[in-house]
């Protein structure tokens, strides 16, 4: 399927970016009309992405996070989220609701939870030793109702 519209982002995997991250999405799909509901969700959504990218993928380093974001016929909106970090070993296991490697007691393990009831659909694909990437999908319905 060909998309109606698309865009990418590079940019290093600094805190101060997941809010420029999420905006630059929102901006992107509001060509869609969603309602408020719908972009918070999507906004949401590409917060837990990216941190995850920040937090997981590159721990203390910097790196670089890439974002594709397509629009379809039909208003779906896809997502695309990589970065090159450390990986996943166990991708089933890092889904479940409250797993996390964190060991400070600053995380919850719901980043992926989040993502999977705020999007229609979830999928990760990882490597160990070579990245991770989200794609997030959504189809907006509202037309700004
Ligand atoms: N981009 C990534 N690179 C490497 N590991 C990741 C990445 N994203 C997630 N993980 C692993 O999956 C686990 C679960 O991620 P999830 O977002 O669900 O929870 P969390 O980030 O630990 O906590 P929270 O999102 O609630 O702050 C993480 O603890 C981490 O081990
Ligand atoms: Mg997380």
């Amino acid at each position: 399927m060909k998309p109606v519209n698309e865009m990418k982002l590079i940019f290093e995997s600094r805190s101060c970016n997941e809010s420029f991250a999420r905006s630059a999405v929102a901006a992107f799909v509001a060509v869609l009309d969603p309602n408020f509901e719908e972009i918070s969700d999507i906004k949401t959504a590409v917060s837990e992405a990216v941190t995850n990218c920040i937090v997981h993928g590159y721990k203390n380093d910097i790196g670089k996070i890439y974002i594709h974001a397509k629009i379809f016929e039909g208003a779906l909106v896809r997502i695309s989220i990589r970065d090159r970090g450390c990986g996943i070993r166990d991708i089933r296991k890092a889904m479940e609701p409250l797993y996390t490697t964190c060991e400070t007691g600053e995380r919850a393990g719901l980043g992926f939870s989040i993502m999977e009831s705020f999007m229609d659909k979830l999928k990760v694909s990882s490597k160990p030793g070579k990245g991770t990437g989200v794609t997030l999908e959504k189809t907006i319905v509202s037309k700004g109702k």
